[in-house]
């Protein structure tokens, strides 16, 4: 079959909520995939930063093997053996004291938004349910994690909403503290906005809002669901920030390619939901909670960790040798590109597939997020095609 067959099914029978580039990806071994017709790419996308140990890792791969042919699915009203090995392995690394595992990003922020409500009418009434997030932010599709999204780009077309939420500009601490009332529950952030354009908040504006959040006797919530597990560097970016928030949403990577979300919640939130308040059919999957202990065994037993930074200072040190490349924004693995004038990300990003290079956009800018394992020899292809296309 040709990669023009399947192009071609795409349109005529798959939903058409994707702007799909004219790949069709068939197989792929670490950062390097093959499209059906044979043609090779350097993937510096792992799957929107979902692939942590890229494509088809060994250790991995032995992994989920082995869970799906013991045992595939048990519901929740059992105990099952992966979720509790990785709820310990993550609790223990972070030093939350309970998860709730969710199937998604969007799922893991639904779960945090009620915790807060909970949390909100349980210490101060009913009234205490609103929602605190930030102007640019994105925290999914579902419809309270659309409402948490402040752009009004998602919103437009799906009123109403539930309300909930209350929205605040990034990096301005007045504006947070007007915003708040008796009303708020919560705050919550993201670290490093990815889908709002690779953007880093400021150390000190985050530090305020934990203290913040503190004094007002709220929960300070982090959706690390794009820069968790160990994207930036640490398996928390919340560490390099100095901040321990009540709740951290995980997803994207935790699986290694495998559907899950996590909610991380701490000794004053890990009680605020009780028996009948959550759940979901297919969260804390034991095969996806297998890929996540294969994920969680590579970074922190294996040392890739360790290996994140330097790669990511390698991998910035080389773009910022391109001429076309003016700056550089995001944090560790997590890199958003500015291109020089006249060149428009979405057009750079169809050409550099032509000529065998996955990379991702993100408002106006490139956007880079590569396996955490990707080759140095895997890293010189990609930026060298990322060159030549720029020429
Ligand atoms: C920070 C953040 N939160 C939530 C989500 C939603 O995750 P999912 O698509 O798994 O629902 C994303 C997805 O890009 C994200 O980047």
């Amino acid at each position: 079959m040709t990669n023009e067959y399947y192009i071609n099914l795409d349109k005529q029978y798959i939903s058409n909520t994707y702007k799909r580039q004219n790949v069709v990806l068939a197989r792929g071994k670490g950062s390097t995939a093959y499209d059906v017709e044979g043609k090779k790419y350097i993937d510096f996308t792992s799957g929107i930063g979902v692939n942590s140990l890229g494509f088809c890792n060994e250790n991995w791969t032995s992994a989920v093997t082995a869970q799906v042919q013991t045992l595939q699915h048990s519901s929740n009203i059992f105990v099952s053996v992966p979720d509790t090995v990785l709820a310990e392995k993550l609790c223990k690394a972070t030093g939350y004291s309970k998860v709730f595992f969710s199937n998604s990003g969007a799922e893991a922020n639904e779960g945090a938004v009620k915790v807060a409500r909970k949390f909100g009418a349980d210490t101060k009434g009913k009234e205490c349910v609103n929602i605190i997030t930030l102007q640019n932010s994105f925290h999914g599709r579902t419809v309270a994690a659309l409402e948490a999204t402040g752009q009004d780009v998602f919103h437009k077309n799906f009123y109403p909403f539930t309300g909930g939420f209350k929205y605040a500009p990034i990096n301005d601490k007045s504006a947070l503290e007007n915003t708040y009332d008796d009303t708020v529950c919560a705050v919550m952030v993201e670290l490093v906005q990815g889908e709002g354009g690779v953007i880093a908040a400021d150390k000190d504006y985050i530090r305020f809002v934990a203290d913040f959040c503190k004094e007002k006797e709220i929960l300070f919530i982090v959706d690390e669901v794009q820069t968790g597990v160990g994207r930036t560097g640490t398996l928390l970016t919340s560490t390099q920030f100095g901040v321990k928030p009540d709740v951290t949403t995980l997803a994207k990577g935790l699986g290694g390619g495998l559907p899950i979300g996590a909610v991380l919640m701490n000794e004053k939130t890990q009680g605020v939901l009780s028996f009948g308040d959550h759940g979901s059919t297919f969260g804390g999957n034991p095969v996806s909670c297998a890929g996540g202990v294969a994920v969680l065994d590579e970074l922190l037993d294996r040392g890739l960790l360790n290996e994140v930074s330097p790669k990511a200072d390698y991998i910035r040190g080389k773009l910022l040798e391109i001429p076309q490349v003016k700056e550089l924004s995001g944090l560790g693995l997590m890199i958003g590109i500015t291109l020089a004038e006249g060149y428009t990300a979405s057009e750079i990003a169809a050409k550099c597939a032509e000529n065998g290079l996955l990379i991702l956009t993100a408002k106006t800018k490139l956007r880079m997020l590569p396996p955490l394992n990707i080759t140095k020899e895997e890293i010189d292809e990609g930026i060298e095609i990322l060159r030549k296309t720029l020429e």
